[in-house]
């Protein structure tokens, strides 16, 4: 399944119990909310996240999926992030919550929060299984935060090298 020298840094039982917890922080939040609440997967790496936290809800957003795509040495930021696949549903006078897998650079959630607040929204939060230091580029301020990683390279549990090792149940630490 996996090469011998990857390691898990997150088990698939870790995994769960800080879904479980980002469930109920998030449920806390909206369950007083008289407006509708759009909870929106980026497409692909947060899919199976999304699935996790959506079921342990205890509130029901509507859903809605994006496919933002980063490409790496633009001069501006915004043009390193593209919108392959728009919502559907408008977003005007409702809530957002944007569900991530991970935070790198923070270009892409950068951008995407942005490019949401221009149509409308009473407001816009972010929850991200894993916000990652080494990278980052631009500061961003997560309201949901699943793990704080310092460094590395992490696949499973939806996250990618090359399209490979989504399926995985744990999150695994790739060699560099
Ligand atoms: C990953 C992840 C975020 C983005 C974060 O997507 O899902 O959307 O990178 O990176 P950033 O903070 O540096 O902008 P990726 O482009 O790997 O596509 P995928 O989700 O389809 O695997």
């Amino acid at each position: 399944m996996v090469d011998s020298n990857f390691q898990i840094l997150y088990s698939k039982d870790r995994i769960q119990e800080r879904v479980e917890a980002l469930a109920g922080e998030i449920s806390d939040y909206y369950q007083h909310c008289n407006e509708p609440v759009v909870a929106v997967c980026v497409l692909k790496g947060a899919f199976i996240f999304f699935a996790d936290l959506f079921r342990k809800l205890r509130v029901q957003p509507e859903i809605d999926f994006v496919r933002l795509a980063s490409y790496g040495e633009k001069t501006y930021r915004d043009e390193k992030v593209v919108c392959e696949k728009d919502l559907e549903v408008s977003i005007k006078g409702k809530h957002v919550l944007v569900v991530e897998d991970i935070v790198d650079t923070g270009c892409t959630i950068d951008y995407f929060t942005r490019h949401l607040r221009e149509r409308g929204p009473i407001s816009v939060k972010v929850c991200a299984l894993v916000q990652k230091r080494e990278r980052s580029e631009i500061d961003v301020a997560l309201n949901f935060s699943g793990f704080y990683l310092e460094r590395g390279f992490v696949v499973g549990y939806g996250l990618d090298y090359a399209e490979k090792y989504r399926h995985l149940e744990d999150i695994w630490t790739m060699p560099e």
